[in-house]
Parts: C-alpha cells; structure tokens; sequence
C-alpha cells in the first residue's frame, strides 16, 4: 500500500490528510537546542550525519509526523559551489557577496557532489531509520531566493541588489540564475538516487517580484528543474513553495509542472480549491503565528482550511516555517487535532 503522503498526490484521503510542518526540526525543541550546542557551526552540522539524523527524527517521535524532511538548509548550495557561507549567531547568513559576472567566475560545479556527500549520506540513513509509514522529503531552495542570498550576501527586506541587477543586466544575472539551476537539479536528483520520495523547492522569497520578473526568476528556472527531475525521476513527485506569489500561483502551477504546490498563509482556501487544486496537489497553509498562538483561535482555522480542502489533494501544513518561540504543546495539540478529524 502507498504510503499516506504520496497517496495524497492521487487524490483526496479517505481518512485524515497527511501533514507535516516546515521547520519541523528546530529551536522551539528543547531536544534541538541541545544537540545543536554541540557545535557552534552551523553548516558544519548540516555536514554531520549522526547529528542531522538525529534532529530530522526528533519532530517524528514527538508528533508522528507523514512527511520526515531532511535536515539541512537551502545555502549548503552556494557552500557547495565555492561562496564563503557563515552563520552568525542572532544575525543570520552572511556570504561574501557576488555582485558581477567576474565574481560569478570563481564559482564552480566541480566539487558540488563532493562537497555535498554528507548530505546525501544523511539522505540514505533516513531512508532506512523513518518509520515505514513516513515519507523522506528532499529539498533545495529555488534559484531566485538562493541568488537573493548570494548577491545580497545576507537575509533582505527589500533585495536592491538582487533586483536591481536582474532589471539592469537580465544577461549577467541570468547567469548566477543558470549555475543555480544546473547544481539545484544535480543535487535534487542525487537526493532522489539516495532515497527521497518527494522533494520541495522553497521560493520564500518569490513575491518581491513583479510579474514579468516572477515569470522569468521563478516560474522559468523552477520549469527548468522541474524537466530535469522528472527525465530522471519521473515518478518522484515535486513540491513548490513560491511564497507570496498572490494570484500568480496559478501561473506557477500551470507553467511549472509541479505535482503540488505548497501555499503561504494570505492565500485564500477557497480560491486555492477552486483554482489549484483541481491541477495540483495543495500543501498549507496555516498561519505560523496562529501556532504560536495555539488553543481554540487555532482550531477554528484549522477547521476553515480543512473544510476548504480537505475534498481534493491535499497535505496539511503551515504557510511557512515554524518559529522558535512556538509551544511544543501546541504542535502536540495540531497533531492530536488532525488525528481526530474526520469528515
Ligand atoms: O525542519 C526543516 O524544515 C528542515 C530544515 C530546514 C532548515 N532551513 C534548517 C534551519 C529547511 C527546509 C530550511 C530552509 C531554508 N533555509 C529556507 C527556506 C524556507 C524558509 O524558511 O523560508 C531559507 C530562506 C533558509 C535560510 C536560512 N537558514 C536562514 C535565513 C536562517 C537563519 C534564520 C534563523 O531562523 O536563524 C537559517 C538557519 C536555519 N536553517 C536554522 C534551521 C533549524 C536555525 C539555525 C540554528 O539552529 O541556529
């Protein structure tokens, strides 16, 4: 029998729908935050194997989560590619900014399997440590957002610099955009060779853009990926995240040839259902303060947005990732939630 997450790719369950939360590994464990002081860096525990499994399968015992989604983040790929990356703590990432094409030069694909072999080997022990029912979910960050992060050379409220050069030299940034695409479908299917069942590409930052920018920084490295996954894996079923796109979701699902379509929380359930779903699988979307929130204010959306589309395709989750000052009762509560529902 298939496993609940990948059946809920062919249609709506009989029981409840599956779910997982983004960010479902992290600082609001106290278990996280405990293992995480064994190493002050950041990436380098993303490298670690016997540390990465581990809090991959922290959420799982606590809550019995469908999805199991592999530790890591989306700048092991600039790492990976030769970019200075750093993590400081209560800044964020910091990289050595790449603002030309001549920067981009000092880059390469050369050692990205290499480089990135810890991640894989964590890949592979997941496959056989997650419970039977579980589903491994890979992931990458898209182009457009890895790239916001590459040029900016940290975290951005308003990406001037990403911005502006995709406006002033499309040419120029299209190449930062293209090495992005070559190493993000590599490394996607590697994952899937190691033994993901589904893989996520997180767009968090796709609706800075305006619509002719989304259609040609998002929708088209994202088509682009897609073809690539699927001529290897054409059975492996692909999750996109375009955070913030509005109404251009539907676009993105048309244009994309994703299998699903991860939903931020301002996207309203009834269009989703009416105008998505019947072309994809939808994932969302409660909002990750309603979380923090908990208690009845939580259920009530939580019903809303089961009631909206729990009829079609559908995998629960929030509309972006879980924040540290969530209670972990509170996730307990969403779990035992979902678990009681029925229709
Ligand atoms: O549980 C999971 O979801 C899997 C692991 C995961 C992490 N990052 C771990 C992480 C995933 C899927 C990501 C993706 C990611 N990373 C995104 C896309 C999703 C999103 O949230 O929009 C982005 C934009 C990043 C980049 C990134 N990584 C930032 C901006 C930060 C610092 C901000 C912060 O919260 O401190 C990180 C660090 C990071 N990645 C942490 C975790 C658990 C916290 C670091 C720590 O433990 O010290």
């Amino acid at each position: 029998m298939k496993k609940a997450f990948l059946a809920a790719f062919d249609g709506p369950s009989r029981t409840q729908p599956p779910f997982w939360l983004m960010r479902q590994a992290g600082r609001y464990l106290p278990e996280y935050r405990k293992i995480r002081k064994q190493t002050s860096n950041f990436l380098e525990f993303c490298y670690s194997p016997d540390l990465a499994v581990e809090v991959t399968l922290q959420p799982l015992r606590r809550y019995g989560m469908d999805g199991a989604i592999l530790f890591s983040d989306i700048l092991v790929i600039p790492d990976a590619l030769g970019q200075s990356v750093r993590f400081e703590e209560g800044r964020g990432p910091v990289l050595e900014p790449i603002r030309s094409v001549e920067q981009l030069k000092a880059l390469s694909l050369d050692g990205l399997h290499r480089h990135l072999a810890p991640v894989y080997e964590t890949v592979e022990r997941l496959s056989q440590e997650i419970p039977k029912e579980t589903t491994l979910i890979g992931f990458a960050g898209a182009p457009w957002t890895v790239a916001t992060y590459m040029v900016e050379g940290h975290g951005s409220k308003d990406y001037v610099e990403s911005r502006t050069w995709a406006v002033r030299d499309p040419e120029g940034f299209g190449a930062v955009i293209d090495v992005l695409v070559d190493a993000t479908a590599e490394y996607l299917i590697e994952q899937g060779r190691r033994g993901a069942e589904v893989v996520q590409i997180f767009d968090s930052w796709a609706g800075v853009l305006s619509e002719t920018e989304f259609r040609r920084w998002v929708i088209e490295p994202t088509a682009e990926l897609v073809k690539r996954i699927k001529k290897i894996h054409p059975n492996l079923p692909v999750i996109g995240f375009p955070k913030g796109a509005g109404v251009l979701y539907e676009a993105y699902v048309k244009e994309t040839g994703v299998d699903g379509v991860s939903l931020d929380s301002t996207v309203p359930v009834e269009w989703a259902a009416n105008v998505l779903q019947p072309q994809c699988l939808v994932q969302g979307n409660l909002d990750n303060l309603i979380l923090v929130a908990g208690g009845s204010a939580m259920e009530r959306e939580m019903e809303r947005i089961f009631d909206a589309l729990a009829g079609g395709r559908f995998i629960f989750n929030l509309g972006h990732g879980i924040i540290p000052q969530t209670p972990p009762e509170h996730v307990a509560h969403l779990a035992k939630w979902i678990r009681d529902w029925s229709k």
